[in-house]
């Protein structure tokens, strides 16, 4: 009896062959921390073989689903949107996921970003990043009322916070900023950008209330305009720039 057909191409052992001389050796060193078991944390190395454009995130996959199913990391996406799989790859934050292991072989260190507390491995606790990120009122505060059709807004308007709408609170800039890891009460870069969007858009109307939230000691007034954040920010978006864009408009109240 013919066996059905998945509908998948059968692979030649000639395909693996070709693929298997394509691939790279990658040495992994990863920090890892189980409060469980042990109360400092360590490193663990992980030899792996991966194509050149495979990306790290999946030679973490490796790690986890063929040496080691106890490494504990986030990612969801796996395609630069959803912002979870953050880590510090060579002492620079990126996201696992846009990081090619040809960019790194034949060894990288891969740690979980700094100034969060951390869970497990390269799992953080978000909620300080969060909680910055909500003191800023980051959403859309329009006039009250229904509008008769829609709330119109022209394309120079739009333009005007155009970047900052890139943000995906991946967390790569606050976390590599030293000052938030040095003062927790930080807002932190993210925090800012989310604000930007929303203090420079033609349709919301309580931009004063949140300069008047940037302005306070935990605001934009800490950040010290090394641009660790802005060479972070896996979206290319101009961090500081925006930071600075905020100092002026509550100094000079222009936006
Ligand atoms: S520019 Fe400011 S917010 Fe960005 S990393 Fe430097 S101090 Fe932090
Ligand atoms: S500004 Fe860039 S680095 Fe910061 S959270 Fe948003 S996307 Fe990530
Ligand atoms: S897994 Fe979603 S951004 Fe990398």
């Amino acid at each position: 009896m013919p066996r059905e057909s998945s509908g998948e191409v059968p692979e030649r052992s000639g395909d693996r062959q070709t693929e298997a001389s394509q691939k790279v050796s990658l040495r992994l060193k990863i920090r890892r921390y189980n409060p469980e078991i042990r109360e400092d944390s360590w490193w663990d190395e992980f030899d792996v073989r991966m194509l050149p454009n495979d990306r790290l995130l999946d030679a973490l996959h490796e790690v986890k689903w063929r040496h080691d199913g106890t490494l504990a990391l986030r990612r969801s996406c796996a395609h630069a949107i959803c912002g979870s799989d953050a880590v510090t790859v060579n002492g620079r934050n990126r996201l696992a996921c846009k990081v090619l292991v040809k960019e790194v072989a034949p060894r990288c260190t891969v740690e979980p970003i700094r100034g969060l507390p951390v869970l497990k491995d390269l799992i953080v606790d978000m909620e300080p990043f969060f909680a910055g990120y909500r003191s800023v009122l980051p959403y859309l505060v329009p006039e009250e009322g229904e509008p008769d059709k829609e709330r119109p807004q022209s394309p120079e308007d739009r333009h005007r916070f155009d970047d900052t709408t890139k943000c995906i609170l991946c967390a790569c800039c606050t976390t590599s900023c030293p000052i938030f890891w040095g003062d927790e009460g930080y807002v932190g870069p993210a925090a800012i950008v989310a604000a930007h969007r929303f203090i420079y858009d033609s349709r919301d109307r309580v931009a004063q209330e949140r300069l008047q939230i940037l302005s306070a000691k935990t605001g934009v007034f800490r950040c010290r305009t090394t641009f660790n954040c802005t060479e972070a920010c896996p979206r290319s978006i101009q961090v500081t720039k925006a930071i600075q864009e905020v100092k002026r408009s509550i100094l000079f109240d222009r936006f």
